[in-house]
């Protein structure tokens, strides 16, 4: 089994040849590994230069995108839609960021999301979490996110998203920040597992389902995070942007499957 890195550029860095020296140094860093996936998810107008050196240097990574529009085309002013996206050679998107439910995206916005992009052909990385740290893990949150975000997706796709707990308030960004402890991210993804299993009506020994960790992943706690069966991978913003530290991870990654 192949763990999962998903690195979450967001709005860096500004210059196009940055970009393209940071990607080529971390498929210098995958190079022949076979038990890591590294996801680059870098911000929608690099990706069709990314795709064509990706195709043409052949390298080890795939490519996400960081958000899509839930149309296929027509007059809709600014946005990018699932099937474009898939023409770049995406293959995942993350939908649901807590970044992007800050300036105003809704449940039912990230539903259809979700929808347009497993239509698509496109594995939606559906993120949830809570906003606020609490003294234990709010259930109520992660039920009302879920169950909105998933409505009217039929259970034979359950297996075709991944999901990601990644609890706002510790996301690295705000300096600072530390992971939410082991403990309540096996208790998180626990608590995910069991909302969607009960949603689509699936047996919880049975079900495929794959699940993340994002908010402050980093060289010094990725092996621990990593080590765990429960975990299929990691959503990494800020480390990802740091090719050294990034390289140390996929290397630490690839010995956890
Ligand atoms: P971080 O960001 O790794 O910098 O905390 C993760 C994310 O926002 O996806």
């Amino acid at each position: 089994m192949t763990k999962f890195l998903i690195a979450n550029w967001k709005a860096n860095p500004t210059a196009p040849h940055d970009a393209v020296k940071l990607l080529r140094a971390t498929a210098r860093a995958v190079g022949r590994r076979r038990k890591v996936t590294v996801v680059v998810t870098p911000p929608t107008i690099y990706l069709e230069a990314f795709w064509g050196i990706i195709k043409k240097e052949k390298l080890p990574i795939k490519l996400g995108a960081q958000d899509l529009f839930w149309e296929k085309s027509g007059p809709y002013t600014g946005q990018i839609t699932a099937p474009m996206l898939r023409t770049l050679g995406v293959s995942c998107c993350l939908v649901g960021h807590s970044e992007r439910r800050a300036v105003g995206e809704t449940d039912e916005q990230i539903n259809k999301k979700i929808k347009a992009a497993l239509a698509a052909r496109i594995t939606p990385i559906l993120l949830v979490g809570e906003q606020e740290k609490n003294d234990a893990i709010r259930q109520d949150i992660l039920v009302d996110q879920l169950t909105r975000d998933l409505e009217g997706v039929s259970s034979k796709d359950a297996s075709r998203i991944m999901y990601a707990f990644e609890p706002a308030w510790a996301i690295s960004t705000t300096s600072g920040n530390k992971a939410e402890s082991l403990d309540n991210i096996i208790a998180g993804i626990a608590m995910m597992k069991d909302i969607i299993c009960r949603f689509f009506k699936l047996r919880p020994a049975n079900a495929k389902l794959s699940f993340l960790y994002g908010a402050s992943v980093n060289g010094e706690n990725v092996a621990d995070i990593l080590s765990r069966k429960e975990l299929s991978g990691a959503v990494v913003g800020g480390a990802s942007l740091r090719a050294e530290e990034f390289k140390k991870m996929i290397e630490i990654t690839s010995t956890k499957s």
